[in-house]
């Protein structure tokens, strides 16, 4: 785990109780929340010459491919995989949300839990708007899932129960968390791609540190076959999460003549392979940690490149 998602609710919560847990992720959201709308200056111009995340975090960066780039091409590269990221994000945090509309129906509207869950899914959605006005803003289309994909996507929230959700809402805060830590730390990064990076890694903080904790409450209570089960499924978010992130459309926009060759040199990267494996280093050591590190997904987690 980064030592930047750690919060004050992270440290010692195995052994406090939910209740005090969401109580001191509620008062931090308090303290500090944005409104991207209004707290993030979209009038500003963008500069023409600077790069939309960190070069250095790009699937192509260090391939022939980027050496054959002039940095106008390097540039666009950079926009279209911020908006493939975006564009990610927003149907990840619609199935996050609707998850977690559907677990409050069923709680207890007095608790603190309840009331952090409620507070979260108005994080993503003021998120979801963020990210929606970044790619506007960007000039860029937002890359679309392919409808017959969407379709299966939908169902996703219908099976978020107990420990799935707090896991689905991980596997996809954490390695994405991480990654856009690597991306924003460039000075050759546009200002508004920082703000929109840093708003969403200071928020994303504490649902991450309310996901664990909810990982960790339900894992040691679980049946032995069920974590068993959980553990060995897990390593299949990384194909789907690897597939997303170098996706052909981001390199045809891009004007390179073979999308497809591009993805393959993508995933034989090994400047992206690093980037992959730090993303997932903090959450391969609470998947150790906790006994969600099955031997398949392992298996998986290695073949894709994630982990040594
Ligand atoms: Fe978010
Ligand atoms: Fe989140």
């Amino acid at each position: 785990m980064t030592a930047g998602n750690t919060s004050p609710a992270e440290s010692g919560s195995a052994e406090l109780p939910r209740e005090v847990v969401s109580n001191r992720l509620l008062k931090g959201s308090v303290k500090r929340s944005y409104i991207p709308v209004v707290d993030i200056d979209w009038e500003a111009p963008l500069d023409d010459d600077k790069f939309f995340v960190a070069p250095k975090t790009l699937s192509l960066y260090g391939t022939e491919l980027w050496d054959r780039m002039d940095r106008a091409q390097r540039i666009e590269l950079s926009r279209q995989e911020f908006v493939n990221m975006l564009s990610t994000a927003i149907w990840f945090e619609n199935i996050v949300n609707q998850g977690l509309l559907r677990h409050v129906m069923h709680a207890d509207p007095r608790s603190s839990e309840t009331h952090y869950s409620l507070t979260e899914l108005g994080d993503e959605t003021r998120h979801m708007v963020m990210f929606g006005k970044a790619i506007q803003k960007v000039g860029a289309e937002h890359v679309r899932v392919p409808l017959a994909q969407r379709v299966v996507l939908n169902t996703i929230p219908f099976f978020l129960r107990g420990s799935g959700l707090w896991l689905f809402a991980l596997l996809g805060e954490d390695i994405t968390d991480e990654l856009q830590r690597q991306m924003v730390d460039d000075p050759d990064v546009q200002p508004l791609a920082q703000r929109v990076l840093r708003v969403h890694i200071l928020e994303e903080a504490r649902h991450i540190s309310f996901a664990r904790d909810g990982i960790r409450k339900r894992v040691a209570e679980m049946p032995r076959w069920r974590r068993a089960v959980l553990a060995n499924v897990l390593g299949f978010h990384g194909i789907v999460n690897q597939q997303a992130f170098i996706n052909p459309v981001v390199y045809r926009r891009v004007g390179l003549p073979d999308p497809k060759a591009a993805r393959r040199a993508a995933k034989a990267n090994e400047n992206f392979r690093l980037v992959q494996k730090r993303c997932f280093a903090g959450l391969a050591e609470f998947f150790e940690e906790t006994g969600l590190m099955g031997r398949v997904s392992r298996k998986i987690w290695k073949k894709i490149g994630y982990l040594d």
